[in-house]
């Protein structure tokens, strides 16, 4: 595990040398080191949202071992970071369905509602969130990595609605929501944290609200895109392929207290789960 002191106050101004999580050792991410250079073209306002915005949970993150071990050239290492957060690389990562897919979620969120973003998304997605919900409802995200904290609060500079914390999904708030987002974070975590994941988030939803997961799915048998995208969760994304195996349904350690509706894309390749907890 690699413990990361919390930057939740200051970080928007980090550098990469500050976010530079390159070896096994516990690394920190100091706010009397960091520039501001992230914050030209920000206003005063802005800015200070942007370093006093957090409230949630713990005073550290710890960043899973699956993430640095399978996941560190993709989302911790800052030169790529710097390179694959980009919405084109996005899109054919997701063979082009990756607007429908964002669109199917968002319209399951209310304009002016609450949302609790789980995870950062590449591109221009989060952007596009709080546009839909606009400035009089409340976008929070929340990532483990500090990098993607910052990388993310720049993003959203201009959205008045939006925050974003460093947290682990799996750590608890007291906070609840209209709406928990959760966009192909499952794919990318062990079968015991997707439980997790899970069973945290369903504590997450307001009375009436519900949790969307967008992620993987086994395609159709003959899909032509089937082979390829075997052979990448084979080479790269070890937990991929249990969302093959299993429903998403079947992770929840109270399914029962669910309504669970199930909507696959593109032959079967990706799915839309929406969780409502069902009247008492
Ligand atoms: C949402 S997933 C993948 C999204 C999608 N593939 C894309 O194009 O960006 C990637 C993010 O999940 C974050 N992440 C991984 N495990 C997490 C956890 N347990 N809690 C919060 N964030 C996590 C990573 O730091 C990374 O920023």
């Amino acid at each position: 595990m690699v413990e990361l002191m919390d930057n939740r106050q200051t970080d928007c101004s980090a550098t990469d040398s500050d976010l530079s999580f390159a070896d096994n050792s516990a690394s920190s991410v100091n706010s009397s080191n960091l520039s501001e250079a992230c914050f030209d073209g920000v206003s005063t306002d802005q800015k200070n949202k942007i370093s006093h915005s957090d409230t949630r949970m713990s005073d550290s993150a710890v960043i899973p071992d699956y993430l640095q071990q399978t996941y560190y050239w993709s989302y911790l290492n800052p030169r790529n970071v710097n390179w694959l957060d980009r919405e084109p690389i996005v899109k054919a990562i997701l063979w082009w369905q990756h607007n429908k897919l964002r669109n199917a979620a968002f319209s399951e969120i209310e304009p002016a509602s609450s949302v609790l973003q789980v995870a950062a998304v590449y591109g221009d997605f989060s952007k596009n969130l709080a546009k839909h919900i606009g400035t009089d409802g409340k976008l929070t995200l929340i990532d483990i990595a500090p990098i993607q904290v910052h990388n993310t609060r720049i993003k959203l500079a201009a959205y008045p609605q939006a925050e974003v914390q460093l947290a682990d999904a799996v750590a608890s708030s007291d906070s609840q929501y209209d709406t928990v987002l959760c966009y192909f974070l499952l794919h990318e975590i062990p079968d015991d944290y997707k439980t997790k994941v899970i069973d945290n988030l369903l504590q997450q939803i307001k009375p009436g609200g519900k949790l969307v997961i967008v992620d993987y799915h086994k395609p159709h048998w003959a899909h032509p895109i089937k082979p390829i995208t075997s052979m990448v969760f084979d080479t790269l994304e070890p937990f991929a392929k249990s969302l093959w195996r299993h429903t998403i349904k079947e992770f929840a350690s109270h399914s029962e207290r669910y309504d669970w509706q199930h909507t696959t894309y593109f032959g079967g390749l990706y799915q839309k789960v929406v969780v409502q907890k069902k009247a008492d």
